[in-house]
């Protein structure tokens, strides 16, 4: 998995737990760069991160790639959701600027939405998971990282930082696309 966070890595472990594939990180390859993301939508980034692996290693990979998209703001930070408060991957000061730009909003519905890219003997094949929901008033919650305590899925009374790892994979936009992953490998 062309990934560092070991967030989405023990995630993407989580989730391929029960077959027959273990998740080897970039760190495993004794790589602790940070992988050039500079596409304008998750698909280039995800595209992008995969081949950047694939072709300095020489291995097949996938990689995903994220973003929070929040229908009342055009679909804000979206791309932007790591560095949406500027560089630094400050989830704090990100959900701060995203609570503020929507303060007074009464539409506060938005989506998470998973890119991955699997290379495969030099074959591209990608893949989404989306979860749809609503942004909260204020944060809730310590569990999962970024804007779980303030994403509250559909149909579901509390956030994801609410929730167990079990239960957040089991509706994500991560282990959504995660599955559909999955199905493919097998
Ligand atoms: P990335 O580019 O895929 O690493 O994701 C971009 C950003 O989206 C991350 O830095 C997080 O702030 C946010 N993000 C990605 N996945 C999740 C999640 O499962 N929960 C909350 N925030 C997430």
């Amino acid at each position: 998995m062309a990934t560092n966070n070991v967030h989405k890595l023990q995630e993407a472990r989580e989730i391929l737990a029960d077959s027959e594939w273990e998740v080897v990180s970039l760190s495993d390859l004794g790589c602790h760069e940070d992988i050039p993301e500079t596409g304008a939508t998750l698909e280039d980034n995800a595209l992008q991160k995969a081949q950047w692996v694939a072709q300095k290693y020489g291995v097949d990979c996938f990689a995903d790639d994220t973003g929070l998209e929040v229908y009342s703001l055009g679909g804000e930070p979206g791309v932007r959701s790591a560095r949406y408060a500027g560089e630094g991957h400050d989830s704090q000061a990100n959900m701060k600027k995203l609570l503020e730009r929507l303060e007074g909003q009464v539409d506060r519905r938005a989506r998470f939405r998973t890119v991955i890219a699997l290379i495969r003997n030099g074959q591209v094949q990608q893949m989404d998971g989306v979860v749809e929901g609503t942004i909260r008033l204020e944060p809730s919650g310590v569990g999962g990282f970024g804007y779980d305590p303030v994403f509250q899925p559909e149909n579901k009374e509390v956030t994801f930082a609410q929730m167990s790892a079990e239960e957040k994979n089991s509706i994500s936009h991560r282990g959504r696309a995660m599955a559909k992953l999955k199905a493919i490998l097998k």
